[in-house]
């Protein structure tokens, strides 16, 4: 049977969930400072068909009418991110006033709307003059992100009571430095390191400044996490697994609840420990109000001599033959279940908030409309997952769809489509799929 949303209770919290340079466009408009991902767009052979988040959605001049839809489709909560550069155009210094008024625009029509606002920090375009200075693997990075903070809560924290500090650390620290595949495209390990660590400590730091400036502020921020599965039985499998695990669940959070850094598993972790500072273990952890779970599949992992660091890798979905997203992700909605038990576990762990979630898949639009019945039957399959793991115990509070708009999708440019409403982006026209249809009923 399929649920309803009363299952969940009445103060549970549905939303959608969007990033800036994926939707807003105007990536050079009313004196927006260069990113990161401005620049990587513009290298050859970075993202699917060379695609750039130039224009995106247009959602910078189209706000209105998507926040009109968004209401109009019973959806209440709303996160989204803040483009720093936006803000502050050249990362630190001066403020750029046109910035701060279209996030006020924004935050004022949410909640005429009756919308919430919830607010994340940082969803990966930091300030290319901070690129220049190193970027996340300067360690300055706490103080420049902290003046930025600073400023957003100071502008915005009137109205916005939701904050978000980081979207998916490892993600970006793996991406962006180690793996090369996401701005700024920098491969190393050492590179990764210094990522990882000076994210962590700006992560909970962060979340100091929030609180100090805005006691009564709601706190969290958002780890992606998948549930891990050795491939066999064999004991290498077992070992590989959990490696992986570490890096895609574990590196994180641990630090935040002040367990430290996980190295036991990777020796090559340790060498984290060269970019610490004497007290920074204890930095590293704070007290958030909630953790924001993002997760999109599992990863099946084997052994593997021949990977530097890890001797582990992924046995993909396509080898695997199992059913496939667009982003070629294994179909597996009890993943869902399984990493909220995970986190659940951990002492001291706060409520939960699944931040993201969601699948692309190819559409198409035919007599003016958009049938996914794969991305709605996702949805509803997670939705169960996620009422399991509540019966369970898990205290999870809250659910966001990603996404409300087909965007930008990183490496992969405008090629998936995760959204409730599909986005035509030669004419920018929006048609509300099925799946938006029966959220909108859902949520009613
Ligand atoms: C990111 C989003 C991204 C989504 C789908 C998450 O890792 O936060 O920005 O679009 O996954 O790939």
């Amino acid at each position: 049977m399929l649920l309803t949303k009363d299952a969940f209770g009445k103060d549970f919290i549905w939303g959608v969930s969007t990033a800036a340079y994926q939707i807003e466009g105007a990536h050079d408009l009313d004196g927006k400072g260069p990113s990161i991902w401005d620049i990587f767009v513009q290298k050859r052979n970075k993202i699917f068909q060379n695609h750039k988040g130039d224009i995106a959605c247009d959602f910078y001049n189209r706000y209105i009418d998507d926040l009109q839809l968004m209401h109009s489709l019973n959806i209440r909560n709303y996160r989204f991110s803040i483009a720093w550069s936006r803000i502050l155009p050249n990362g630190i210094g001066e403020v750029n006033q046109s910035g701060i008024d279209f996030y006020n625009r924004l935050i004022n029509l949410s909640l005429e709307l009756g919308i919430t606002p919830w607010v994340t920090l940082y969803h990966w375009d930091l300030p290319h003059n901070l690129e220049q200075k190193g970027g996340w693997t300067n360690r300055d990075i706490k103080d420049w992100f902290s003046q930025y903070v600073a400023i957003c809560v100071t502008n915005f924290g009137d109205r916005v009571n939701h904050w978000m500090v980081l979207n998916e650390p490892t993600v970006f620290s793996a991406a962006g430095y180690f793996f090369g595949v996401h701005a700024p495209g920098k491969r190393g390990i050492d590179y990764f390191l210094a990522a990882a660590h000076h994210a962590a400590l700006s992560q909970a730091e962060g979340a100091r400044i929030i609180k100090s400036l805005r006691n009564n502020s709601i706190v969290g921020t958002t780890f992606s996490c998948s549930h891990v599965e050795p491939f066999t039985n064999r004991e290498k499998d077992i070992i590989a697994a959990k490696k992986a695990d570490v890096l895609l669940n574990r590196l994180f959070i641990e630090p935040l609840l002040g367990m430290g850094y996980p190295t036991d598993e990777i020796k090559a972790l340790k060498r984290i420990e060269k970019y610490m500072k004497p007290n920074d273990e204890k930095e590293l952890s704070f007290n958030m109000d909630f953790i924001g779970i993002q997760n999109y599949t599992r990863e099946i992992i084997k052994h593997a001599l021949f990977v530097p660091f890890l001797r582990a890798k992924i046995v993909t979905a396509k080898q695997r033959k199992v059913e496939m997203t667009a982003m070629n992700w294994e179909v597996y909605p009890a993943s869902m279940y399984h990493v909220l038990k995970k986190f659940a576990a951990y002492p001291n762990i706060p409520p939960i908030l699944v931040t993201e979630n969601g699948a692309a898949f190819p559409d198409k639009v035919e007599n003016g409309g958009v049938e996914d019945s794969r991305r709605l039957q996702y949805l509803q399959q997670i939705i169960q997952q996620v009422h399991r793991a509540k019966l369970e115990g898990v205290d999870v509070k809250g659910y966001f769809i990603w996404t409300f708009l087909d965007n930008f999708e990183w490496a992969e440019g405008y090629e998936p489509r995760f959204g409730l409403v599909h986005v035509d982006f030669q004419t920018q026209k929006r048609i509300v799929k099925s799946s938006g249809k029966w959220y909108a009923d859902f949520l009613k």
